[in-house]
């Protein structure tokens, strides 16, 4: 019902088969549209085809999805940026970082800003999302984990940013939810010893929500998912503006901004 709704608006179909170029697949089932990362044999390794059918999933998703949960198929969630990356030969079609730093700077922004659009639009108020980890989520697999709202986590998940360890920088938006949810030190320590946080570590400096045995995750995806779904909606897009504006201002400017979104609810509910 939701599918075909979508494809009759245009662009549903064409984002699965988006999709599936970039080991993606993307189902939508009424609010709840599931993205799942599918190339397990090479733990579910990025590429840019990959960035790119996550960019255009973000540009297209159905009006009425609520709730985006992000998963990876097998063992790890993903052990990040394809490493024929660092090859000469590169991804077959997508290049590689010798072809890249032979570009010029502003081709090669426009790349990496093309990349990122991937990862950035998993914080829309209008949504909530979810990123279901397991196993490995290393480099662009632990920056996809942190562009998520909430991440549930089975208890053999191991997060490493691993870029710097390779002479990069994580630049696939991770840095600034990082120092958010576990503060600048922590994420300074993380990031410059590239060392693994365990679920453990992840639960207790706030980088998951959840910590559950393996074979209970996508349950307790499920009912996170019910229980999000089970609060109105137009009040879950206004708290979530607010919650995500609030850093960003002062305590009396975030007062006066809960009362103008009260009033636009008020009205909404009793005008
Ligand atoms: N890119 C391409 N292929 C990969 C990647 C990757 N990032 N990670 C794993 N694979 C492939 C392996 O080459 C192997 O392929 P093969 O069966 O054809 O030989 C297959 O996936 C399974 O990998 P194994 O290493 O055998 O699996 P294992 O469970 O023992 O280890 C682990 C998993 C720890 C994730 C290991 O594969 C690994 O260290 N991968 C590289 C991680 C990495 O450095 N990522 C880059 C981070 S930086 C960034 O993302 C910007």
């Amino acid at each position: 019902m939701a599918g075909a709704q979508a494809r009759q608006r245009g662009g549903y179909a064409d984002e699965v088969s988006v999709a599936a170029e970039g080991g993606v697949r993307f189902e939508v089932d009424g609010e709840i549209a599931t993205i799942t990362l599918d190339r397990p044999e090479k733990r579910n390794a990025q590429t840019f085809a990959t960035w790119s059918a996550l960019a255009r999933i973000g540009e297209s998703l159905p009006e009425q999805v609520r709730v985006v949960v992000v998963k990876g198929e097998g063992p790890s969630f993903s052990a990040g940026i394809d490493l024929r990356m660092f090859t000469s030969e590169g991804v077959p079609g997508q290049g590689s970082f010798s072809s890249a730093a032979k570009s010029d700077d502003a081709t090669f922004e426009q790349r990496i800003r093309q990349a990122q659009a991937g990862f950035l639009w998993l914080r829309r108020p209008e949504i909530v999302s979810i990123a279901a980890v397991q196993g490995h989520a290393i480099g662009a697999g632990f920056q996809l984990a942190l562009s998520c709202d909430l991440r549930i986590v089975a208890d053999d998940v191991s997060f490493c940013m691993k870029e710097p360890a390779l002479g990069l920088v994580p630049d696939l938006t991770g840095t600034k939810p990082l120092v958010e949810l576990v503060g600048l030190a922590k994420a300074i320590d993380i990031c410059l010893t590239a060392r693994t946080v365990h679920a453990d570590e992840a639960m207790r400096i706030g980088l998951a929500e959840q910590v559950v045995a393996g074979g209970d995750l996508h349950q307790a995806v499920r009912d996170k998912v019910a229980q999000l779904l089970a609060v109105n909606r137009d009040a879950a897009v206004a708290t979530k503006r607010l919650l995500q504006g609030a850093q960003g201002r002062t305590l009396e400017e975030q007062s006066v901004v809960e009362g103008l979104e009260q009033a636009a609810r008020i009205k909404a509910i009793f005008g």
